[in-house]
């Protein structure tokens, strides 16, 4: 069986803050947040963002249908470039997205689920849905159930979502982590059907998900109807974070290229690492570790910050849309986070 990511798409709101802004409402500055982090703004999703749509009435509802409909615009169109190409009997549009898998940590509602509403609003009929909640690893974890729902027979075309209005769970008094958040949504399309792959060995090769759930209280947000002096905002021990985010990934995504090249039998040299965007100096400490090239590691935390579930998928789309990754190249995506979780996925693009 197979399967392989034949589109993408993003949505980051126009309202940004810069370091200098937070400067004024807590006590860092743009040099400190810059040199620790490499973040320079962070997107900030707004009411007014969703005040003039009948349909999406919700600030995350609005961001994930954005980016779901870009990456649909690009499968579409793909499509159409493979049939005027003479691929007569290739087919693809929103009705053939069989199952919609949306992560997520910020909800509109608790429930319905926000895979629930983004059917509705995306006009998918007949198509099963997920939510997803484990945080920052939250997009790899919908990555790898796509990827095993389509080996397993169940679907065939699946809509992958990781969205979060970070800035709903911010506390802006508190600078250890009040400066590293934003708000962002990237989707995927994960399909089954061969006719997209063309001899071209295109595939989600291997992945792992790991956890443990002993460093919960490393990094933590409650729910909000928990009634206790803890407020219901993030709670981080940011060094504990840092430290097993550098031991653990780089562990995960050995793991994964080790187990592809015995699979294979053969050298994977992937193109890029797209790692989860937390901290620049996690990415470049990665990087040593593996003892690859930094340049191997793109990354847009400087622009958006930490977009938890929205990281990888916005990063894959600017790497697709700007031409950088091409059929056949290998990619590894990693994700790190609450519980604390970790995991790696390698993708043949
Ligand atoms: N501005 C200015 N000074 C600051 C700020 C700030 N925003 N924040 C902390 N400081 C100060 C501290 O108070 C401390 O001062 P002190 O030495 O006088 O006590 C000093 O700077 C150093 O603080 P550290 O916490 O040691 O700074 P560090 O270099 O560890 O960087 C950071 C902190 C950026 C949070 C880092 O630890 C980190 O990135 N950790 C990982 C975060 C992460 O990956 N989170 C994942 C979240 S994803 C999810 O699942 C939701």
């Amino acid at each position: 069986m197979f399967s392989k990511i034949i589109a993408s798409g993003a949505f980051i709101p126009k309202v940004y803050k810069t370091n200098d802004m937070l400067a004024e409402i807590m006590d860092t500055n743009d040099e400190w947040i810059k040199s620790r982090t490499g973040i320079s703004t962070r997107h900030i999703s707004e009411d007014k963002d969703v005040f003039e749509d009948d349909k999406l009435t919700d600030r995350l509802l609005y961001m994930s249908a954005k980016a779901c409909e870009e990456a649909i615009c690009m499968a579409e169109q793909k499509n159409t470039e493979l049939r005027e190409s003479g691929d007569q009997d290739f087919i693809f549009d929103r009705n053939n997205i069989d199952f919609v898998i949306a992560a997520t940590s910020t909800g509109d509602y608790l429930f319905p689920s926000l895979s629930c509403r983004l059917q509705d609003s995306l006009g998918i009929k007949r198509a099963g849905v997920m939510d997803i909640s484990l945080a920052c690893t939250g997009f790899l974890a919908a990555l790898q159930t796509a990827d095993a729902y389509i080996k397993a027979g169940m679907y065939k075309n699946v809509l992958v979502v990781g969205a979060d209005i970070m800035s709903r769970i911010v506390d802006w008094s508190d600078r250890n982590t009040g400066i590293l958040f934003g708000d962002a949504a990237g989707a995927v399309i994960v399909s089954g059907d061969i006719r997209w792959n063309r001899g071209r060995n295109s595939d989600i090769v291997l992945s792992n998900l790991i956890s443990d759930g002993s460093g919960d209280l490393s990094l933590y947000c409650r729910a909000m109807y928990f009634n206790e002096s803890d407020k219901h905002s993030i709670k981080m021990d940011g060094r504990r974070v840092f430290e097993f985010a550098v031991k653990k990934v780089p562990e995960a995504i050995r793991l994964v290229i080790d187990e592809a090249e015995n699979r294979i039998g053969e050298k994977i040299e992937p193109k890029y690492y797209v790692l989860h965007q937390a901290n620049l100096r996690i990415i470049e400490a990665v990087a040593r570790r593996l003892k690859k090239d930094k340049e191997l590691f793109p990354h847009n935390i400087e622009k958006y910050a930490n977009t938890t579930a929205a990281t990888i998928p916005v990063l894959l789309d600017e790497l697709n849309r700007g031409e950088k990754i091409k059929e056949g190249d290998y990619i590894v995506c990693a994700g790190f986070g609450a519980g604390l979780s970790y995991g790696a996925s390698l993708i043949r693009w």
